[in-house]
């Protein structure tokens, strides 16, 4: 067919001009820089001590190792490539682990002693850092150049590093400072702080020092997360449903996936995509398929303040890192034979106990608008998070709602049987959500450029990541 011969000849075109262009790329793109082989490195085995995450984490941990011991491999090979510094001569390099030794002469903190200071404020540009940003920025600190170091891969193994030694140590998040001063009720009402936000500092105490206002800003977003979105965003389409709406109090329930969990639990794999997941992409993660939101930049400054709050969460609960408590995440009810779901009970169910806050047809209702803690969110159709958040798993879902719901349920005191949570997860699995994130609005396309054009927009505007 006509079609057919004129894709095979552009086809053609194409893999020539594009083979004769690697080609050239590998002959002119020489390696300026090659400070030694990666694959020997004695220390690292006895730094990075008995293994006890398996798999792929224990990969990234030595790859960190590696990186730790020998900064000056393929790390600065892409670094000094990309920003067309010469090779220095290779015993002048100095590794981070020269300088971020564990020992009483070591002219730097221990990376693990750095993980758990992390995000801080930088007070010169009143931007939140976070571990990931600071290590891009280390590179250009030590070894010279302009342009921040962009191989996420390389930081995230770095990461796994400096997140084992906090480990090893049983180290606390330290992101606030202890003698700081605490803000006052203006400064929280001129922050417009939520009212869950009022109710976690009453718990845990209000945010102190320099830093304090952006926990606050971080708990807002948490708690207001369609409020609290990039300019413009709004223009286009709302999301009715905030973080807090699954990670009730504010993210400080247990057995609601309580944040001081998140806070010492990442980096972490994922086994079923084997891959690890950062802090910050655990909470883009839950933006798209929870939130169904449309991503914003890696970069985004959303993501660091989130972070922040989290990481605060972490320190109140005093949980050192890698701690996981049983009441951690949401849990499963993988039901027996015996209480095999039913469709029509769970109808039954839900109109009885659920129907009244979140509407017949489970899309929410504004009837409580007035009450600042009483906003049922959609938990079916369009507005409602997408068939692949953790929520939509029916095991899990049963399990949320036999510990959280109706509002003033725990899981040492439910309201619903196992076998009601079982047939209503059977009876809202049956019933529509959007496939995947941001399908619901407009077409992924669609949201991708609104994306891109909008990240463009802010960052002229402010100077600032979204
Ligand atoms: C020549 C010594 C030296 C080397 C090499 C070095 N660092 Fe540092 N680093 C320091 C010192 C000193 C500080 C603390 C004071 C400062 O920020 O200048 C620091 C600070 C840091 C911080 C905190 C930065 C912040 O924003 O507060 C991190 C994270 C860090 N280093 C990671 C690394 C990593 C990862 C490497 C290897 C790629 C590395 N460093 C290499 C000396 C070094
Ligand atoms: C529709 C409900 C829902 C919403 C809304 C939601 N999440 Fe989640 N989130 C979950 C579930 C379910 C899990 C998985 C818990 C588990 O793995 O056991 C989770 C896990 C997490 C974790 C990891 C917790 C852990 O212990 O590993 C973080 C961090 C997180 N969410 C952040 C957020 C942020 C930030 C937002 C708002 C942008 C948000 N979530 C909105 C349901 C939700
Ligand atoms: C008194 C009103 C009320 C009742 C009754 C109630 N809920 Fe909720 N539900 C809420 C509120 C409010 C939230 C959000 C919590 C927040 O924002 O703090 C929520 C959150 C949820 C969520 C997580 C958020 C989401 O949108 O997915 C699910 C799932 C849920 N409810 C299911 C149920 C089920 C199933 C029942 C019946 C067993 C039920 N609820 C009964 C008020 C209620």
């Amino acid at each position: 067919m006509n079609l057919a011969y004129k894709l095979n000849k552009k086809d053609a075109i194409g893999v020539v001009l594009m083979t004769a262009l690697l080609v050239a790329l590998f002959y002119f793109r020489g390696v300026d820089y090659d400070p030694g082989v990666s694959e020997s490195c004695e220390k690292c085995s006895t730094d990075v001590g008995s293994m006890e995450r398996a798999g792929h984490f224990e990969e990234m941990l030595w790859n960190g190792a590696l990186h730790v011991h020998h900064s000056s491999n393929d790390n600065l090979v892409q670094f000094t490539r990309s920003n067309g510094l010469v090779a220095a001569d290779k015993s002048s390099v100095k590794n981070c682990i020269d300088c971020h030794s564990e020992g009483a002469d070591a002219v730097a903190p221990s990376l693990g002693q750095l993980w758990v200071k992390f995000p801080r404020l930088d007070k010169e540009t009143g931007r939140i850092i976070d571990f990931e940003k600071a290590v891009q920025y280390e590179f250009v600190k030590r070894y010279g150049g302009t342009k921040p170091f962009y191989n996420d891969v390389r930081i995230t193994e770095i990461m796994v590093y400096a997140f084992e030694k906090a480990r090893q140590k049983g180290l606390v998040f330290d992101v606030e400072p202890d003698d700081g001063v605490p803000l006052t009720n203006e400064q929280l009402d001129a922050l417009e702080t939520s009212p869950v936000c009022r109710n976690v500092f009453d718990e845990y105490g209000v945010p102190k020092g320099d830093i304090a206002p952006y926990i606050v800003k971080g708990c807002n977003i948490f708690t207001q997360t369609n409020k609290y979105r990039p300019a413009g965003y709004s223009l286009f389409w709302d999301t009715r449903m905030n973080c807090t709406s699954c990670h009730l109090n504010g993210g400080t329930k247990e057995y609601a996936a309580h944040m001081a969990d998140a806070a010492v639990n990442y980096p972490m794999v994922y086994s079923s995509q084997n891959i690890v997941y950062t802090n910050r992409m655990r909470i883009a993660r839950c933006y798209a398929h929870s939130i169904n939101e449309v991503l914003y930049g890696s970069n985004s400054e959303f993501y660091k303040l989130i972070g922040l709050y989290i990481a605060w969460i972490g320190e109140k609960n005093q949980l050192p890192v890698g701690t996981v408590r049983a009441s951690r995440g949401v849990h499963n009810i993988r039901g027996t034979a015996a209480q095999h779901a039913s469709n029509m009970a769970g109808q039954k169910a839900y109109v009885e106990k659920c129907q009244q806050c979140h509407g017949p047809a489970g899309y929410g209702t504004d009837k409580y608008d007035n009450d600042p803690f009483l906003h049922p969110p959609p938990i079916t159709g369009s507005d409602s998070f997408v068939r692949t958040a953790t929520m939509s798993y029916p095991e899990r879902f049963a399990s949320f709602i036999q510990n959280n719901m109706p509002p003033g349920s725990t899981h040492e005191h439910p309201q619903i049987t196992e076998q009601e949570a079982l047939d209503i997860a059977e009876f809202i699995q049956a019933q529509t959500r959007p496939s995947s994130p941001s399908t619901n609005n407009l077409s992924v396309f669609y949201n991708y450029m609104i994306n891109r054009v909008m990240e463009w927009w802010f960052a002229e505007k402010t100077g600032a990541n979204i």
